[in-house]
């Protein structure tokens, strides 16, 4: 590929701090990844999975080891950033969507894929609820953006969740098991959305439980006890 990698990742160990002493979830991780790749990343529970993603999410932070990321401002490298920038940066360049949807239950629909738009400070109030508005009829859902989370199903609630992960227009899109709540049949309608914004140059970094899902993106990785490894150790 000729393109610059859009995230690099060197040698990153995470170690927890537990009663019992420090325990390493991830062990020394290389990951780079190109724009427009959508990275399936699969292993059993415990395997660092959720570590990984928060790595990458700057949600928390490496022990050990660089991470870096192409953005419009230059690459940056989360590993240097101070906690305000970190938080800063996350608001503009990275878009998340975790197994619990993590709606907020008082707001309505646009006014939860408003907020990150308001946060971020980029619009002006008005036209973040235009926006807000836009993103859920993308996700087919403007015929409720006036209703509270509790009135819409599982499925329709990670649409919204989608939706406000897009609502800063990130590069990448990090997906923690966005399907594992969901029934067979919505989880697959979810999956497609996401088939769909890689098609228009989102850069897409999901994990999953489901095998099936395999020849679905467009490249896998497997996590085993905190290292990369093979199917074979990874799901026995
Ligand atoms: N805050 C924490 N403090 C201590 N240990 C932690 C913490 N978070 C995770 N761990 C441990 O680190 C390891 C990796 O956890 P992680 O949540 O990344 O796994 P996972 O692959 O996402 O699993 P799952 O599929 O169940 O979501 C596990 O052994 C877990 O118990
Ligand atoms: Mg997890």
């Amino acid at each position: 590929m000729n393109a610059s990698p859009l995230l690099e990742m060197r040698q990153v160990v995470k170690r927890y701090r537990t009663p019992a002493g420090a325990y390493p979830a991830l062990k020394g991780l290389d990951l780079t990844v190109y724009p427009g790749e959508f990275l399936g990343i699969l292993g059993k529970s415990g395997a660092g999975k959720s570590t990984l993603l928060n790595m990458i999410t700057g949600v928390d932070r490496p022990t050990e080891g660089e991470i870096w990321m192409q953005t419009e401002e230059g690459r940056v490298g989360l590993h240097l950033l101070d906690e305000d920038a970190l938080a800063r940066w996350r608001g503009r360049n990275i878009g998340v969507v975790y197994q619990s949807f993590q709606l907020l239950p008082m707001l309505t629909l646009v006014e939860n894929v408003m907020l990150p738009i308001d946060l971020s400070g980029d619009y002006h109030p008005r036209l973040s609820r235009q926006r807000a508005l836009e993103l859920l009829d993308m996700v087919e859902l403007s015929a409720h953006a006036h209703k509270t989370p509790d009135l819409i199903s599982g499925g329709q609630q990670q649409r919204v969740a989608i939706a406000r992960a897009l609502a800063n227009d990130p590069a990448l899109l990090v997906a923690d098991e966005p399907t594992g709540s969901l029934d067979t049949v919505t989880a697959d309608a979810i999956f497609t959305m996401f088939e769909r914004l890689v098609q228009t140059g989102k850069t897409i970094i999901m994990v999953t439980h489901d095998q099936g899902l395999l020849p679905r993106f467009s490249r896998h990785l497997f996590l085993h006890d905190g290292q990369w490894t093979s199917p074979e150790e990874a799901l026995s």
